[in-house]
């Protein structure tokens, strides 16, 4: 039909034919909060560039958790800034290690909320890579172990699911080998299959203190020019016993998130990354742009493209929002 018999703003005429043939609703239930645990007490050191979030001690991180929870975010992702680093990332797999100990305090205030864990060494080791190094290099098999060890210390604790965010190839299959051979056969493993090799993380690497001392990542992050091997990284983890693909960043790959839809059968997680958060807060410190129904648009684009759980840095306050 064409126009004038076919008018497309009819339908848009009003708030209600608006609301009746919306094709994505964005719920509070397709968020996950990421947080940044560092050990003391009372501590809450602003992360410059991610205006609103902070290293927190366990005792904040709680009340950070409990905030996600009563706006209706099912579920926080933790990350942990540990006292010290070395060569084999020691406090990764520590059983009083900064996450291990946020995972159990969290998990007690708060057993309703879903604790994630991101499984990754670079903020662990004193070079800040994912792995560990040999020959000057980052070496996958030896890291293998070191990462299956660290998501079942984060099991141990309390967490509901573990995230491997390191890239290294092999690990899904390690980790979900050494979880059902430890008793967590039931715990999911959500991987960051699909991870790039990208300069929207630099925020993060400041809140984390995870940035690499040498070289970058390429070697083991993917190649942002690359869609096919998307795929294939993606069927290879769940070949390997992975119950979550993740896709990182969102916003720029927004086509990838849409073709791993069409390709698998698996849930789909997107990591709306720091720096994409970053860049909108400055917009509007800046006064240049509206922030708040930015992010809510850009929460919609990945979930229109595909992704059904969102890691946001804004997801209580967009939680809030939709639940008002
Ligand atoms: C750890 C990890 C990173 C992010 C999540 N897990 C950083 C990196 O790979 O350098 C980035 C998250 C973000 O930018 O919000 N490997």
């Amino acid at each position: 039909m064409l126009f004038p018999d076919f008018r497309a703003r009819r339908l848009r005429a009003t708030p209600n034919f608006r609301r009746m043939i919306r094709e994505t609703v964005l719920t509070s239930d397709d968020l996950v909060l990421p947080l940044f645990a560092v050990e003391g007490d009372k501590v809450k050191t602003p992360i410059n560039s991610m205006p609103g979030h902070f290293q927190l001690s366990v005792d904040y991180l709680v009340k950070e958790a409990l905030a996600a929870h009563e706006a209706g975010v099912p579920a926080v992702i933790l990350f942990g800034i540990p006292d010290k680093k070395d060569a084999l990332a020691t406090r990764a797999y520590a059983e009083d290690g900064i996450v291990q100990k946020a995972v159990q305090a969290v998990k007690a205030a708060i057993p309703e909320l879903t604790v994630i864990t991101d499984v990754c060494l670079c903020a662990y080791t004193d070079h800040g890579h994912c792995g560990i190094i040999e020959k000057n290099t980052v070496d996958n098999d030896s890291s293998l172990d070191l990462l299956a060890r660290t998501a079942v210390s984060h099991a141990q604790a309390g967490a509901d699911m573990v995230a491997p965010s390191d890239m290294m190839d092999g690990r899904v299959a390690e980790i979900r080998g050494a979880l059902d051979d430890d008793g967590f056969s039931n715990i999911p493993v959500m991987s960051y299959a699909v991870k790039y090799s990208s300069a929207f993380y630099g925020p993060f690497r400041e809140a984390a203190e995870s940035a690499p001392q040498f070289g970058d990542r390429k070697t083991y992050q993917m190649d942002p020019a690359n869609a096919v091997e998307a795929i294939r990284e993606a069927t290879m983890d769940i070949e390997e016993g992975a119950d979550i693909i993740m896709v990182k960043p969102a916003l720029s790959y927004l086509d990838i998130i849409y073709r791993l839809k069409e390709e698998i059968d698996l849930p789909i997680a997107a990591y709306n990354v720091s720096g994409e958060y970053s860049i909108m807060k400055a917009g509007e410190m800046m006064g240049w742009v509206n922030a708040s129904e930015m992010i809510m648009e850009t929460l919609l684009s990945i979930k229109r493209a595909g992704a059904d759980i969102i890691i946001t840095y804004s997801a209580t306050d967009v939680a809030r929002q939709l639940n008002a």
